[in-house]
């Protein structure tokens, strides 16, 4: 089986394939691409924000506002509503995940595979329709050899499963959840309680296998025990909890789908886009010297075309009465 790589595109193509109106061009570079495309070597955008968010509005119908995306506070870019900004700096200063113990394979490859590497995981799955399409921008990055961004092809990943375990899982819901509500499997496992929710927020159902609605392939759709639901999940269907039939699937899926062959390790520098399509790929973060090193990347969602399998739903995490708070709450 071929080893998963991005298309990486020259920026005069990546701004050709922009420019073309009227036809998904890029959109379409991204598809035959297994929803992975890198560009290298934008510099310029680290001092016009606004221009990411204009190539952002050329992956979708809709860019969406991080205020609106149960998203905390330090995450907001000071002018920008599009922007999330991810950083180990002052006001953001989200930490990087644990070092995996150890770190590299024998033959010196780094370990990318669950349980060792964690945090796998799809963006913001806890609403629904979850969104389409991440953008994530690099200004300032740690050594190469530090902080990369795993992406594992969940497309792949399905069609290498047995016939009858996608039998199995074909109607199968997981139930996604935030990482701060006391639900992760490590929650349940160390007795934190779940915290009380408004609607708005709450665990929502997603299909364990997705329908992509531009290349009609089938993926697996899933994050790690960080982002599932282990109160009620992480498979609806099928019995709860830490030790149910549940967790011993998803545990056997996300083992399987973030095996070698299937991940792709992005090696950052200053003036790297990453485009991921999130309806086929998971992706983690990895460890860096957090105190050594600053990093500072840039991320927009872009959502609207999620598939059949959301039709004309509305939006989960927009609260009814329109009084609830909708950010404000920590993030992963
Ligand atoms: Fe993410």
């Amino acid at each position: 089986m071929p080893q998963f790589t991005p298309i990486v595109l020259e920026i005069e193509t990546f701004r050709e394939k922009l420019d073309i109106r009227g036809k998904d061009a890029i959109g379409d570079v991204l598809a035959a691409a297994g929803g992975l495309l890198v560009v290298r070597g934008l510099h310029e955008l680290a001092n016009n924000p606004d221009e990411f968010l204009r190539i952002s509005q050329r992956f979708g119908p809709e860019v969406e506002n991080v205020r609106q995306t149960l998203t905390a506070e330090r995450f907001f870019h000071d002018t920008v509503p599009e922007l999330m900004v991810l950083s180990n700096l002052p006001p953001c200063q989200h930490p990087p995940p644990p070092r995996p113990e150890p770190a590299h394979t024998p033959d010196g490859a780094l370990v990318v595979s669950y349980p060792h590497q964690t945090n796998w995981h799809t963006d913001q799955s806890y609403r629904r329709p979850p969104p389409d399409i991440t953008l994530l921008y690099a200004i300032t990055t740690p050594p190469p050899d530090q902080g990369q961004t795993l992406f594992a092809d969940c497309t792949a990943a399905f069609n290498a499963l047995p016939s009858e375990v996608k039998q199995q899982i074909e109607t199968l819901d997981g139930i996604h959840a935030m990482s701060w509500i006391g639900r992760r499997a490590q929650d349940v496992r160390t007795g934190v309680q779940p915290k009380p929710l408004l609607p708005h927020q709450k665990p929502q159902r997603q299909p364990l296998v997705r329908v992509h609605p531009v290349t009609g392939q089938r993926s697996l759709y899933l994050c790690d025990s960080g982002q599932m639901d282990f109160v009620d999940g992480p498979i609806a269907e099928l019995q709860p909890g830490l030790k149910g039939d549940g967790a011993l699937l998803i545990d056997m899926l996300m083992r399987h789908v973030t095996q070698p062959q299937f991940v792709y390790a992005h090696e950052w520098h200053p003036g790297d886009l990453v485009i991921g399509d999130n309806r086929c790929l998971l992706h983690a973060a990895t460890w860096y010297d957090a105190d050594t090193h600053p990093r500072l990347l840039w991320r927009t969602t872009v959502r609207g075309n999620p598939g059949l399998e959301y039709a004309d739903e509305a939006r989960s995490w927009i609260p009814k009465d329109g009084t609830a708070l909708m950010s404000g709450m920590e993030n992963t």
